[in-house]
């Protein structure tokens, strides 16, 4: 399944799902690492690995999200995508995309949703004095952080921790469980409907 990653910085849950798509097994293929920023530090790590890039900035467009979208969505119909992995992409989406790409959007957030949705998850844990912290991976719908969830992973909060180390151990699992998820999604896509021959085919 031709896959696009969408980011915003870094890109290191990008960089993740590029390693788990080198493996032949995997069921999706990173086609398309696209960035609303030029400067997004993601996009050299996916041009060193091979992988066609390309950027549409949201700031030309003002504001205008839906006229964005509508340039986003001409590159993915170019590069014939067929799932689309949030990554650290700092939009929110508007029913254009959402609706378009119903059911194969993901996305990963950096708490244990319902818990924390939105910004500075790792202060606010720490503020509410959570002993178990964490990440999601989800599918996308129009309210923010609230889609069907895939896959999460817990980690400890640990005394003396502040948001950086417990973002960095949240990170690492982030790295863990978003390959899982996206194969989760693309094997089930690719897979023809085996349950349903099943039960039309009754055992003697
Ligand atoms: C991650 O913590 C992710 O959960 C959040 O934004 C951050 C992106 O980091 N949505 P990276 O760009 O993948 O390194």
């Amino acid at each position: 399944r031709r896959t696009a990653v969408l980011i915003s910085g870094r890109g290191s849950n990008m960089a993740a799902l590029l390693t788990a798509a080198r493996d032949p097994a995997y069921p999706a293929e990173i086609a398309l690492v696209l960035a609303n920023r030029a400067d997004a530090g993601g996009l050299a790590l996916a041009a060193a690995a091979g992988v066609p890039t390309a950027v549409v900035e949201s700031r030309p467009f003002r504001g205008d999200r839906a006229a964005h979208e509508a340039a986003v969505q001409a590159v993915l119909e170019a590069h014939d995508i067929g799932l689309l992995c949030l990554a650290g992409y700092m939009r929110l989406l508007t029913p254009f995309l959402v609706g378009r790409w119903a059911g194969r959007m993901l996305n990963i957030h950096p708490s244990l949703l319902p818990a924390f949705p939105g910004l500075d998850t790792h202060a606010r844990a720490l503020a509410a004095g959570v002993k178990l912290h964490g990440c999601t991976v989800h599918l996308v719908t129009e309210e923010m952080d609230a889609g069907p969830i895939l896959a999460q992973a817990a980690v400890p909060v640990l005394p003396g921790d502040d948001a950086a180390s417990l973002g960095a151990r949240v990170l690492a699992q982030e790295h863990v469980i978003y390959p899982m998820a996206l194969a989760l999604v693309a094997g089930r896509a690719a897979t023809p409907p085996a349950a349903d021959v099943a039960l039309s085919n009754p055992l003697p």
